[in-house]
């Protein structure tokens, strides 16, 4: 039987941008890791890079040289499968990869002791899937981080069909003793964050091909409260990974959405990573310049694929984002992939930016009264179809004189 004291040694296979900082976490929490890579060279890099964000924090005083040294200590490397045998849970982090991930997962199914949990960090993929590579279903979750992992707050906990209760809780107990927001969610598209980013994230680029500018919908967003508007948020996720998977996927050019993002990245603007995305970047600086020549490239897009542009005012722009992260969580609560509102808004909260003032999307459409965002979201549908249907639960919610979260 898994438990969260059963827990005291962990595996992370991957030393990528995710791995390098769920080691941190682990490391930083006293666990000792081994952290197991195909390529030498990304350990032996993984391992420079964290001496370096410990550096940092010895400068700016968050503990000192020997908790530093310490930390590393706690780090062992390994390209070799048997010497995860002994770890009580093990946390994979490699490509974004069906093929991959279960090929892994059947690896570590025969190195790893029969009692330890093994998790994935796979932002998308099927945990189900994943977990029928192996001969130990029970044990499979997900444990979605968000990047930099070593700083963002949320942790989705994702339970697969199989997914024995004691396991997620002993995995939700460790997310805590990491110092994790960890929310348990439903294994769906994109769990509860990425599926409902994917709706902003279509309004985000839909108002721009109506006619705004990236720097309008981010300065609308932030105006609101948005940590960092959708925009800044593509550039520093890197726009390639989108359009990568779409060229992998057959896709072609994909909707007029993206044709903006194919056309930077045909240029190799590919974010803050190449220094140059939808915004320009100094050297070494991560201040987003407006970049009017991105603002052209939007209208040439837009005129292609059909549309004449307008003034979309800044409360549209918001209405409609935020809007539509309120019916997709309205619609993840009907199908029962998140446990409750609460749960919904801690994930924008932590793992988001959205403004802690203003408790969370489903908090905040109970502050406007769920009477009016039903109205609203009714008059979208009218005048723009299918995408704004209202989730039944908002319908039942708003007709009642319900709320979404408790008051
Ligand atoms: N980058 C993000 O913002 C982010 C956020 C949340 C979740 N994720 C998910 O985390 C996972 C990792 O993403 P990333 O951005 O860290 O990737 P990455 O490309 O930075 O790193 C992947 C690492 O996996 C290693 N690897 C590849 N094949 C391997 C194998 N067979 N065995 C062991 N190691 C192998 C590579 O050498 C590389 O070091 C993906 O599933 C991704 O969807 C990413």
């Amino acid at each position: 039987m898994a438990s969260f004291e059963g827990i005291k040694r962990v595996g992370v296979i991957g030393a990528g941008t995710m791995g390098r900082g769920i080691v941190m976490n682990f490391v930083n929490a006293g666990y000792p890791v081994t952290w197991l890579d195909v390529n030498a060279e990304m350990l032996e890099k993984g391992l420079v890079d964290i001496a370096s964000v410990y550096k940092r924090s010895v400068a700016q005083e968050r503990f000192d040289d020997a908790e530093a040294q310490a930390r590393v200590a706690r780090i062992s490397t390994t390209q070799n499968y048997a010497d995860l045998a002994e770890m009580d849970l093990v946390v994979e982090a490699v490509y974004e990869n069906m093929d991959l991930k279960k090929k892994i997962f059947a690896e570590l199914d025969k190195a790893v002791q029969a009692s330890a949990i093994l998790a994935t960090n796979t932002s998308y993929l099927d945990i189900d899937e994943i977990a029928s590579a192996t001969q130990r279903p029970t044990q499979v979750l997900g444990l979605h981080f968000f990047s930099p992992a070593h700083i963002m707050k949320l942790l989705e906990v994702v339970r697969g069909k199989a997914t024995a209760q004691d396991v997620m809780d002993a995995c939700l107990a460790v997310g805590t003793k990491i110092g994790k927001e960890a929310v348990l969610a439903g294994n769906c598209h994109g769990f509860i964050g990425n599926r409902m980013l994917e709706k902003y994230s279509r309004q985000s680029r839909e108002v721009v091909l109506e006619g705004s500018t990236p720097w309008e919908v981010d300065q609308a967003l932030q105006g609101f409260g948005m940590a960092m508007g959708p925009y800044r948020m593509y550039d520093v996720v890197g726009i390639d990974l989108g359009w990568r998977s779409r060229e992998l996927a057959g896709l072609g050019r994909g909707e007029p959405i993206v044709w903006l993002d194919n056309k930077l990245c045909e240029m190799e603007r590919f974010g803050q990573k190449s220094g140059h995305g939808f915004y320009k970047y100094e050297q070494g600086s991560r201040q987003a310049i407006q970049d009017p020549e991105t603002d052209m490239m939007a209208r040439e897009v837009a005129e292609e694929a059909g549309y004449t542009a307008r003034d979309v005012p800044a409360e549209e722009i918001v209405t409609r984002c935020i809007l539509a992260l309120v019916n997709e969580g309205a619609r993840i609560l009907d199908e029962g992939y998140a446990e409750s509102a609460e749960d919904i808004d801690r994930v924008y909260r932590f793992g988001y930016g959205f403004p802690a003032e203003r408790g969370g999307p489903m908090a905040y459409a109970d502050s406007l009264g769920l009477d009016k965002v039903l109205a609203e979201i009714r008059t979208l549908e009218a005048e723009r179809g299918e995408f704004w249907k209202p989730a039944a639960g908002l319908v039942k919610l708003a007709e009642a004189g319900g709320r979404f979260t408790k008051a």
